[in-house]
């Protein structure tokens, strides 16, 4: 029986598709059987974030609507057999789709996964309440900017009032910036913990490399050139997730650095291709 996540964080742009896009494809890589939930009616991107947008027949209102059944509206990766993509439409709206809805579908689901993965879309409305409805387990990201760190705190209460036990909310600190903590201009985790009072299952800093592979439909976790550092951090969450108790990175081991082979061979591989 699959585990399931939503990711949440109440401000909006703060990486719930990119994480949603990276811990799944992570999680396949290992061995998993692995679906996502693109719940954000409407607006959907996690397709074009896992560059399936062209492979979508029917979507999650299709199967709230009886139109198909479940397994068939699931995209599978073109790579990875053993991950899927159940997909938003675009063309629906977030009032088309009930929490009960949400609830029956994963839980046909989840007979056939060991992990599912729903991206909530921003906001504390009708469109959060059907993301969170099927799932277990939260994980809130958050910026360490103090906008997003307050509605995560209100998300957080709200969770905590739909009957989400305190360890089963964890919390994702998103587009950290080890040099700005270093030089007292950004808050630090134990600032963002203290806050929250939720324990931390991840920090994720800020990567140029996490740009690049959104812009290209392939998750970071899928590019071998992408950053060494960053895999090994997303790979660590992926491993928590999965009940390994794995020490959250320090501050230096949090800078989104390339090694220095790494960073050689990058620039010979744009210059030899004339990008420079
Ligand atoms: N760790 C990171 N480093 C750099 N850029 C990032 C990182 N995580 C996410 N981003 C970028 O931030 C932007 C917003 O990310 P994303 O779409 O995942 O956020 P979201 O929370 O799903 O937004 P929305 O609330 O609109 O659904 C994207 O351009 C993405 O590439
Ligand atoms: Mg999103």
């Amino acid at each position: 029986m699959a585990k399931v996540y939503v990711l949440t964080s109440g401000k909006g742009g703060v990486g719930k598709t990119t994480l949603t896009a990276n811990l799944g494809t992570a999680m396949a890589l290992g061995g998993e059987r692995v679906a996502l939930i693109d719940a954000d009616i409407g607006l959907k991107n996690l397709d074009v974030v896992m560059g399936l947008e062209n492979r979508i027949i029917y979507t999650l209102i299709d199967v709230a609507n009886g139109k198909v059944n479940v397994f068939d509206a699931l995209v599978r990766h073109k790579q990875i057999k053993n991950l899927s993509l159940l997909p938003a439409s675009q063309i629906a709206t977030k009032e088309m789709i009930s929490p009960d809805d949400m609830k029956r579908i994963i839980n046909e689901m989840k007979e056939r996964f060991d992990y599912i993965f729903v991206d909530c879309p921003a906001g504390i409305e009708r469109g959060f309440r059907n993301a969170v409805a099927g799932a277990e387990e939260a994980l809130v990201i958050t910026t360490p900017e103090l906008p997003a760190i307050t509605d995560a705190d209100r998300v957080i209460g709200l969770l905590e009032n739909m009957g989400f036990q305190d360890d089963k909310i964890h919390l994702i600190v998103n587009r950290f910036k080890a040099h700005m903590v270093r030089h007292g201009d950004m808050l630090n985790i134990n600032d963002i913990k203290s806050a929250l009072s939720i324990e931390v299952m991840g920090i994720v800093p800020d990567s140029e490399d996490i740009i690049i592979s959104t812009n290209k439909g392939i998750p970071l976790v899928l590019e071998d050139g992408s950053s060494a550092n960053m895999h090994k951090i997303l790979n660590g969450i992926v491993r928590r997730l999965k009940g390994e108790e794995i020490p959250i990175p320090k501050l230096s081991e949090l800078e989104d650095k390339k090694g220095f082979l790494e960073a050689i061979k990058s620039f010979f591989k744009r210059h030899q291709s004339g990008d420079d």
